[in-house]
């Protein structure tokens, strides 16, 4: 069954409200009726009516206030102005005022339902023209996230079928073959990482994650990300230098998420910094948080690049030569910290390196005991 439509007439004059009823509020419609201009605001916010007839003169709030404030308000609704003959200009004034059509006094029934009829006609148009464009602005929103997820599957599959291609085909590939094989794996790992990175970025999983916190050790999260990072360091001759207080209070969150944040800030610091530096990575606690930081001497950031560093595809804009990437990292971060009710931050010095920190809520329960030493990498 379709829901009736609303209507709200305001109108000082009791028998104008009263034909307005009478004639109105059989079948379909709904007809909601005040005498007085602030309680016909208060109404229409209450019901939201699909059409309202409005009086222009009334004592107190005047039909012209009224209209300037619904037009503030809800600069969508259908509004019909009530006049006198006397004051027709009054409302041509009305309508470049927004009112969508006026009805002179005194009108009869067929008038009055014509001209309701045209009113909810053109409410209807617009409020299906609204659901329209929120469909639209869904869908540009989730786009990339649609994108991504529908890219995954099929980007895993090539994967593993190109990782089991070079396996049974090791010893019969020549050099320059497995050299090109090394390269479309490198380029799908990216793909894949980027796509993961976009997933991450536009849906809502993040969120989740507070589903399944529990008690993490800090040491180990930053063991877990040092090692994973020590690849790339190697390559570029960088040191990871990690130190982690002991004792140290856990966190309540996910293991990998934070792993994940400390991969990124890792990874920008051996991305950024010049080769045979080193990079530290240091977790202490600042109660009622405990501090993590990531220190390197490289490239640093400029001073006005910094606000942006957080949002998503914020880049800098002096990138060094050969550095790819696409914003993300720290956007993601940023949001992994916050859901776990913590804050990453960003101290910088162009020319000189940077210090990334996040600061995490300690749990109040005994300290972990350290598993991971202080170390070197
Ligand atoms: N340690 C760092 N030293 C200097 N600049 C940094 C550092 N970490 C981040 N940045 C700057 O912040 C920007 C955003 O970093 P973010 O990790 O979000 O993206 P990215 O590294 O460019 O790409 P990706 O999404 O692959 O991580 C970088 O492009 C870089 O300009
Ligand atoms: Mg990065």
């Amino acid at each position: 069954m379709q829901p009736k439509s609303k209507i709200l007439v305001i109108d000082d004059e009791e028998v104008v409200l009263d034909s307005c009823t009478q004639v109105l509020a059989v079948g379909d419609c709904q007809v909601t009726t005040t005498n007085n201009g602030a309680h016909g605001l208060k109404l229409v916010g209450e019901i939201q009516p699909d059409l309202i007839f409005l009086d222009l003169k009334m004592p107190g709030l005047s039909g012209f206030e009224v209209l300037g404030r619904i037009r503030e308000q809800f600069p969508l609704m259908v509004v019909i102005v009530i006049t006198g003959y006397a004051t027709v200009s009054s409302a041509t004034e009305a309508m470049k005022k927004g009112a969508f059509d006026f009805l002179p006094k005194p009108f009869t029934p067929e008038e009055l339902r014509l001209i309701t009829q045209r009113g909810l006609e053109h409410s209807r148009l617009v409020q299906q023209a609204v659901a329209l464009q929120r469909e639209k602005e869904i869908l540009r929103e989730n786009f990339a996230a649609i994108v991504s997820h529908e890219l995954k599957a099929p980007l895993g599959a090539i994967q593993q079928n190109l990782y089991a291609l070079t396996e049974e085909l090791a010893g019969q590939l020549s050099d320059d073959q497995k050299d090109r094989l090394t390269r479309l794996k490198t380029r799908l790992d990216d793909l894949l990482k980027l796509v993961h990175s976009w997933l991450r970025v536009f849906s809502v999983d993040i969120n989740k994650l507070k589903e399944t916190f529990q008690p993490v050790a800090v040491a180990d999260v930053v063991a877990k990300a040092v090692d994973t990072v020590q690849p790339h360091a190697l390559r570029k001759a960088i040191e990871i230098a990690s130190s982690v207080a002991d004792p140290l209070p856990r966190v309540n969150g996910d293991e990998g998420s934070l792993i994940e944040v400390l991969v990124n800030l890792l990874g920008n610091a051996v991305k950024y910094s010049f080769p045979n530096n080193t990079v530290r990575v240091h977790a202490e606690a600042q109660s009622p948080q405990v501090r993590i930081s990531v220190t390197d001497t490289g490239v640093g950031v400029a001073k006005e690049d910094l606000p942006h560093l957080f949002q998503d595809f914020g880049r800098g804009q002096a990138q060094p030569a050969g550095v790819a990437g696409c914003g993300l990292g720290l956007a993601i971060s940023r949001r992994i910290v916050e859901v776990h009710g913590g804050a990453v931050a960003v101290e910088s010095e162009p020319g000189r390196g940077s210090t990334f920190t996040i600061l995490l809520p300690a749990m109040p329960s005994a300290p972990e005991a350290n598993t991971t030493p202080e170390r070197k990498v």
